[in-house]
């Protein structure tokens, strides 16, 4: 059979690197949207968290669906179009396909050379599945192609990326959501629960330090990228479990007083002062229930794993 792959640039007129580092590192505190942690090199150190021990998410998630997937499929029905904004290596949807049979696949990255690696592998590995990969700043737009066929559609949103939004933002970002699935739309969404401390706070300080590359990369990448003199041997990696906000949060700290200078700008860091470059909020499925409840979503079916540490929830537009 040929295969049926598209590929389409929406690259974001929103924020370039160069404009986000110099309102970040204007602002009290400094901060960098998490976003700009997925160039190439990010993407790719992404995956590896994926596969640390100590980072439960992908494991459990990908269990629940491998487990579920007849059960999601009898409550969506076969013959959607299954777009998944961030899918990364679309390692989840692989788990979903054979049973969900969609009419086409729109995985949707930032990142968008290693968006079209995983578009390719997947097409080899499911040859009957139409794939239109687009590269897009999904918090910014959802666009579908046009070369997408019509028909009911599915949004796939696993890994509790949703975490990166605040509260208000998650609800703006569903309702963005809502209003591209449309009439008969639904959306299969991964979320991270509250759990303890400890298990949070291991997560995201994996001892093989993937993750700490991971933040640090993003100095790497903004020092190739706009040509800031900066050394990220001078700041290191900062990850915990704020439960007032009940979030993690991942910063990078200075190690040292210096000055970063960028396009006439001097910026300057005391020691310990840190640059907030993620937010990964946890919620109960209470709390979860409860902030979906004005975005033209009707909870369909929820899914807990044993120990509740992460849930699924399927949901049909109003
Ligand atoms: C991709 C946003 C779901 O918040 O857990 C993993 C990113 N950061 N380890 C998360 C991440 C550090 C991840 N999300």
């Amino acid at each position: 059979m040929a295969k049926r792959i598209t590929f389409h640039d929406h690259k974001p007129k929103a924020l370039s690197l160069q404009e986000a580092v110099i309102q970040g590192f204007l602002g009290k505190p400094k901060s960098i949207p998490p976003k700009f942690f997925y160039d190439e090199r990010g993407s790719a150190l992404f995956a590896a968290i994926c596969e640390q021990p100590e980072y439960y998410p992908p494991d459990i998630e990908q269990a629940m669906l491998g487990r579920l997937a007849e059960e999601i499929a009898e409550l969506t029905g076969t013959g959607r179009v299954i777009f998944e904004p961030g899918a990364g290596s679309a390692a989840k949807i692989r788990l979903l396909l054979d049973a969900l049979k969609p009419t086409a696949y729109v995985p949707m990255d930032i990142s968008c050379e290693f968006l079209k690696e995983a578009a390719c592998a997947l097409v080899d590995e499911f040859p009957w599945l139409p794939v239109h990969a687009t590269c897009v700043d999904f918090t910014h737009s959802l666009p579908i192609p046009e070369s997408v066929p019509t028909g009911p559609r599915l949004a796939f949103f696993p890994g509790s990326s949703i975490g990166n939004f605040t509260p208000e933002t998650a609800c703006q970002f569903l309702a963005m959501v809502h209003d591209k699935i449309g009439r008969d739309g639904m959306l299969l969404i991964g979320v991270d629960t509250k759990k303890d401390p400890r298990i949070l706070d291991a997560a995201y300080n994996d001892a093989a330090g993937v993750t700490a590359a991971f933040n640090l990369n993003l100095l790497h990448r903004i020092r190739n990228e706009t040509g800031i003199e900066c050394n990220p041997q001078n700041f290191e990696h900062r990850a915990f479990y704020n439960g007032d906000q009940g979030r993690v949060e991942m910063h990078l700290v200075s190690r040292c007083r210096q000055t970063l200078r960028l396009n006439g700008y001097r910026f300057e860091f005391g020691e310990g002062e840190t640059v907030h470059t993620e937010n990964s909020y946890k919620y109960t499925p209470e709390e979860f229930i409860a902030l979906t409840a004005n975005v033209g979503l009707d909870l369909q079916q929820f899914w807990l794993c044993e120990q509740d540490l992460f849930a699924l929830y399927l949901f049909r537009s109003r």
